[in-house]
């Protein structure tokens, strides 16, 4: 017994703690340099990030959301465009389609993982169709050889929403080196987080590349005139301190990784059996656990035995994009793995700083809840 324990979702400071003693200095001389937006430390991270990625170029933007919809756009992708997207997902996945001013095709995921499936990609794909987003969701990768096989027969292109998904890997490659481009948010609560909002697309092909940073910097080429724009872009640039704290974050992601995916074995071997049902995790995927979702009938009161244990959860997602009044619009028809996982599924808390104590705690109180074995 551990009654004194209590465990929170997650704990964000304890990474700014790690990393406080290493960025000091550097935010000092930043401010004082007054260079806020882009400049060396944005270029510097911008280069550790694509070697991360093991892809040749990372741009930074704003945000993850920033991030899908310029590169649907650098794709060239807009009216008349339809992008399938799992529904199973953040919305920002589907709302980027839309704000690029293409159509999102909604379909339903792998009952197992809760991810598409190459299956479902090439039973949805019509002659409308110009791409699918890839959500590599809470961390985990689908078959990326099926899927990129599937997408190159068809002819569309393959984005990959790596939001949840900094170092995940698919047969030892990293997740960012498959489609044309990936998505990537620093959104704080992401296993690499900044210290605000902030996103990067990352992309073998230097057109794609060069289009987004373009994009992101009002249409600007990069050419000497600071006023002179080839087309109409936005500002979704990224801020030099938030690059630095990325950097510095960067260098402990694997350790941090590594810890995330310890504990999350932990759980798996302590809930196994039980009542609770886990996300399947192909053997040849590396899995980030971004979110430790699990699935049970009665989630309700199962949060609830926990929350009065002081353990936090969270649900990710409780609704699938298809059944989202603003998107509603899109769907067309049910899509029932989505909408059965949205009643079921819940995240338990696990980050890098967690103790085993309090994954042991977690499995205690849902032992007590009546769930475990
Ligand atoms: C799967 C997914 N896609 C896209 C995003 C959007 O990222 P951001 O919040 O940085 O805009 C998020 C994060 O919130 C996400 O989890």
């Amino acid at each position: 017994m551990h009654p004194a324990i209590e465990v929170p979702f997650t704990d964000l400071s304890a990474m700014a703690r790690e990393v406080w003693p290493d960025i000091e200095q550097t935010y000092i001389e930043a401010l004082l340099s007054a260079r806020y937006v882009g400049g060396p430390a944005v270029a510097r991270f911008e280069e550790n990030f694509a070697r991360y990625c093991e892809a040749t170029h990372a741009v930074g933007v704003a945000n993850g959301t920033d991030a899908l919809q310029l590169t649907l756009q650098a794709l060239g992708l807009g009216p008349g465009d339809e992008v399938i997207v799992p529904s199973n997902t953040f919305i920002a996945t589907a709302a980027a389609v839309v704000r690029a001013g293409a159509v999102p095709a909604f379909v339903d995921v792998d009952p197992g993982s809760l991810l598409i499936t190459p299956a479902i990609l090439a039973a949805a794909i019509t002659p409308r169709t110009s791409a699918v987003i890839v959500v590599h969701l809470y961390g985990n990768m689908p078959d990326m050889d099926g899927l990129v096989a599937v997408a190159e027969r068809a002819g569309i292109a393959l984005v990959e929403d790596a939001a949840q998904a900094h170092g995940a890997e698919w047969r030892d490659s990293r997740a960012g080196s498959f489609g044309a481009a990936a998505c990537f948010s620093f959104y704080p609560g992401k296993n690499l987080g900044a210290f605000g909002d902030a996103g990067a697309v990352v992309t073998n092909d230097p057109k794609i590349a060069e289009r987004v940073r373009s994009l992101a910097n009002h249409g600007r080429d990069g050419g000497a005139n600071h006023y002179e724009h080839s087309f109409v872009g936005t500002n979704s640039r990224l801020d030099a301190l938030q690059a630095i704290a990325l950097d510095a974050k960067l260098a402990r992601n694997e350790d941090w990784t590594e810890a995330r995916i310890s504990l999350a074995d932990r759980y798996r071997k302590e809930l196994a059996g039980s009542a609770i049902r886990l996300t399947e995790v192909d053997p040849l995927a590396r899995h980030v656990y971004h979110l430790m979702v699990v699935r049970v009938a009665d989630r309700a009161a199962i949060q609830q035995k926990l929350q009065e244990n002081g353990i936090q959860t969270g649900v990710h997602y409780p609704v699938p994009c298809h059944l989202q009044p603003p998107l509603r619009q899109y769907a067309s028809g049910p899509l029932p793995v989505c909408e059965q996982a949205a009643t079921e599924q819940f995240s338990l808390p696990l980050f890098p700083h967690m103790s085993r104590a309090q994954v042991d705690r977690v499995c205690e109180v849902l032992d007590e809840a009546g769930v475990s074995r």
